[in-house]
């Protein structure tokens, strides 16, 4: 098959301008036609199991336009170099710098080979085809640049003795391991456990770490050992992982460092990276003490000082998720089940979004199955019919899915009690909030609100009708796209006015 016919339409037309062009010509001008061919020919779906997504010309040039701001520097080190772009970039700036590319992936490997060759860098350059997490560097007189796009690869897909390499780094260098953490956070603490003082780093990540749980590594490395000196937020706009949606975050370091603070700023444009104008330097023991760091890139406006957390009345739990929803959402296609195993449950957010702020009909909703963990305690006259479903169930590979494997029991989704009041998430609008009169269930499309006390059914009501035309789209986290989502922690942030006020 011709390749251009291999590669769909806008392949074709990439391919003819490469085969009309001069792909040396290209890469001496910076352009890289090898890494967007093999951007077209690796499947998405395969490279995002390798976190192989390039980084755009702009972004590698503003970060290295950064790091020519830190002074000269003897040695840069891309650690999962790709095709190249980052070292390529810095060879320009720093000419006498030795060049060295950590990638795993043999065949991108081979193409940084090429685009070095033609752009007359290969002889100072060190090509490992190796995982970063292996590789020893020798110590060197000068200075190191350690700069790039560490691959971002979600848990479920890092094998186990990896996951136990990170277990074995976080302890070396004094941090607590999680095991949800991704390849990016694995890349952060062997750069720390690498790096010497007097050198510098500049990463782009997804922004996702300055948040979560497993992020708390990452956050508690740059305040100890790693040197944390700068750390931007990038507007949606600017679109660094077009193909993930999510928000970028470029992280400086000077590691060995101590630092007394970290200058943080959120970046409408990438020639604003390095300039510290708008940029607020956040104390130490601030960032020590803020379990989320993205609040410290935007602080919103102070509340009404009798206002109060949401949080401080309400649990907010993400709802269940099922692993296979084609399996365990009733539908046509299901075997017989008896009603004790079928639970009306919000499934869709329009749900939600359409019901005036109250869920009155539970019979309108589709039923999730929720099998008991121990079987035998359904009445032994639905045995037959239970074991149907199974059969039915395994042969659509629902005991195979991460999420069954890694629940107590494959077959019972487990679905949490009827929350009073439901939430959306994650939409191009700010988050819709219902009573939920009927007390259907909910799966991880919404949020279910927890009162932390017994609260009357005016209480509740007066309290939806004001978050509905209260949160904004701001208090939560912006993707590129205009997608806004609200983690638990996020709606539990937002301040309330004292619920009396709310009924008079
Ligand atoms: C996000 S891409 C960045 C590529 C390039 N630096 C750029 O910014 O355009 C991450 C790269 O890391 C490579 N990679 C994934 N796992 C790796 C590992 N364990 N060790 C070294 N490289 C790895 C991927 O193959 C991919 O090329």
């Amino acid at each position: 098959m011709e390749v251009g016919l291999a590669l769909g339409r806008g392949g074709q037309r990439f391919f003819d301008r490469i085969v009309l062009g001069d792909i040396s010509q290209a890469v001496r001008a910076g352009e890289d036609p090898l890494g967007e061919i093999f951007q077209l020919i690796r499947p998405a779906a395969a490279r995002r199991q390798q976190g192989a997504i390039y980084t755009p010309a702009a972004i590698v040039s503003a970060m290295v336009g950064w790091a020519e701001g830190m002074g000269k520097f003897d040695r840069v080190v891309d650690p999962g170099a790709g095709s190249g772009r980052f070292l390529i970039a810095a060879a320009r700036k720093f000419p006498t710098a030795e060049l060295v590319a950590v990638e795993a992936d043999p065949l991108a490997a081979l193409i940084l080979r090429a685009n070095m060759t033609q752009a007359g860098l290969i002889h100072k350059a060190r090509i490992r085809i190796q995982d970063y997490r292996l590789v020893d560097l020798r110590p060197i007189e000068g200075r190191t640049l350690y700069v790039g796009n560490p691959p971002y690869v979600r848990h479920h897909n890092i094998a186990q003795p990896a996951k136990l390499w990170f277990g074995k780094a976080a302890a070396r260098l004094g941090l607590k391991a999680s095991k949800l953490a991704g390849l990016h956070v694995h890349f952060f603490l062997r750069t720390m456990e690498l790096a010497q003082r007097g050198d510098c780093g500049c990463f782009i990540t997804a922004a996702e770490w300055l948040d979560v749980n497993y992020g708390s590594a990452i956050r508690r490395a740059l305040l100890d050992g790693l040197g944390g000196y700068a750390l931007y937020v990038l507007a949606p706009k600017l679109a660094a992982f077009p193909e993930s949606m999510s928000t970028a975050a470029i992280v400086c370091f000077k590691p060995r460092e101590s630092p007394t603070g970290i200058q943080i700023k959120p970046l409408s444009s990438l020639g604003e990276l390095g300039d510290f104008e708008g940029a607020r330097q956040v104390p130490r023991a601030e960032l020590a003490r803020t379990p989320r760091w993205s609040v410290l890139v935007r602080p919103g406006p102070m509340p009404p000082r009798d206002y109060v957390a949401l949080g401080e009345l309400f649990r907010v739990h993400r709802g269940q998720v099922t692993g296979a929803n084609d399996v365990w959402i009733a539908s046509s296609e299901t075997p017989e089940l008896p009603a004790a195993v079928l639970f009306p449950a919000v499934t869709k957010a329009a749900e939600i979004i359409n019901s005036g702020g109250e869920i009155t009909n539970c019979s309108r909703l589709r039923k999730v199955i929720d099998l008991p963990l121990d079987i035998s305690e359904l009445d032994p006259e639905w045995r037959v019919v239970i074991s149907r479903f199974l059969t039915w169930a395994r042969a659509k590979g629902a005991d195979r899915t991460y999420i069954a494997r890694h629940r107590r029991a494959w077959h019972s989704v487990g679905l949490y009690d009827p929350a009073p009041i439901l939430a959306t998430y994650m939409a191009r609008r700010p988050p819709a909030f219902a009573l939920n009169r009927c007390a259907a269930r909910h799966l991880n499309i919404s949020h279910g609100l927890y009162p932390r006390e017994h609260m009357t059914a005016r209480m509740l009501r007066a309290l939806v009708t004001w978050l509905n035309s209260n949160v904004a789209l701001s208090q939560g986290r912006t993707y590129a796209g205009g997608l806004v989502k609200f983690e638990p922690g996020e709606l539990e942030r937002v301040a309330i006015p004292p619920l009396a006020s709310l009924q008079s």
